[in-house]
């Protein structure tokens, strides 16, 4: 089994259903049919369970490998398809291994699906592109991710009174989006101290050029390496986070197996989230490999990428570990 046919895919699967891939629309729908289609045709049994991931099993499958199909706005190719490409090679490679390659639906947005799980795996191992500019500067192809970091998500709404562009004076005006600015520059300042804090959707209501904003909402995602600081970050902005993840370690069989398929590669965190952290939050012992990203690891973006090379050694490296799971 050859892993050009990785790249292969990753490139069919752009070129198929786009670089705009949201959770639970036709674009994902699509990636999720052309994925089980490469399921079949390595010998697995697909299904799906009620949040509409994606199952791809041999036996009795208590060990699971993937990631995710959806992506952001104009994202890259890389970006979660690797992983679940990359599981499909493996299983192939591994005939008499009885695992799941899954497919989790809607990590960008939430993440949706890992967190509606029906049933939990004794073990999960992902592989997914760094995001980052880590490995490129060690001039290492691989590593091995230590703990995911801290995030949190969620909005905050500015109440204002849409008027006349034309005639309401300045003085008289309640202007929703002002307001919504001077938070933005409060969250920009609020990160410090490798905390993170990004307004990345600002939804303006009525949204005309020659209307006053009346009411504005404003998107809030914040990272942090260990939990103090995320709660500390979530007080200062003041911000009602409706999802919060706490830091988490990468740990157990997995983690152990991925090291001693890749011994002497770097160690690193990973700032990014990933379906890994929420597999290791309900429990299940969890391992995240790393494939270096070029292009000063620039991520969701086209501009993404890993190269054929760097991801022949990280499916290697995937089989091996989950070669010594089974
Ligand atoms: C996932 O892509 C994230 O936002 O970290
Ligand atoms: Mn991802
Ligand atoms: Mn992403």
């Amino acid at each position: 089994m050859s892993a050009m046919r990785v790249s292969e895919r990753l490139n069919e699967l752009y070129a198929v259903c786009g670089p705009t891939r949201p959770g639970y629309s036709h674009e994902e729908d699509a990636a999720h049919e052309l994925a089980a289609a490469w399921m079949r045709e390595a010998g697995l049994e697909v299904g799906r369970d009620e949040a509409g991931n994606l199952f791809g099993r041999r036996g009795a499958a208590r060990i699971w490998s993937g990631s995710h199909l959806d992506s952001v706005p104009n994202g890259g190719r890389f970006d979660g398809v690797l992983g679940v490409v990359a599981a499909i090679e493996a299983a192939e490679r591994l005939p008499d291994a009885e695992l799941a390659v899954v497919a989790f639906r809607a990590e960008e947005t939430g993440p949706m699906g890992s967190r509606r799980l029906s049933e939990l795996p004794d073990a999960f191992v992902e592989l997914h592109i760094e995001q980052g500019s880590v490995l490129e500067r060690l001039g290492e192809p691989l590593g091995v991710v230590t703990a995911i970091s801290g995030q949190a998500r969620g909005a905050k709404t500015f109440e204002g009174r849409a008027a006349h562009a034309g005639t309401t004076p300045m003085e008289e005006r309640a202007d929703a989006l002002v307001e919504a600015a001077r938070f933005i520059l409060h969250v920009e300042r609020c990160a410090a101290d490798g905390s993170l804090a990004t307004v990345g959707v600002v939804e303006i209501d009525p949204g005309a050029m020659n209307v006053v904003p009346g009411r504005v909402t404003v998107s809030i995602d914040v990272r942090a390496p260990d939990a103090r600081a995320l709660e500390r970050l979530i007080e200062t902005i003041d911000f009602e986070p409706t999802w919060r993840q706490d830091p988490v370690p990468m740990s157990g069989a997995p983690f152990e197996a991925l090291k001693a398929a890749l011994p002497g590669a770097p160690e690193l965190r990973s700032g990014a989230g990933h379906d890994a952290m929420v597999l290791a939050a309900a429990g299940v012992p969890t391992a995240l490999l790393f494939v270096r990203s070029l292009n000063g690891g620039v991520s969701h973006s086209p501009e993404e990428l890993s190269s054929p090379e760097d991801i022949a050694l990280a499916v290697d490296a995937l089989t091996e570990t989950l070669r010594r799971l089974y």
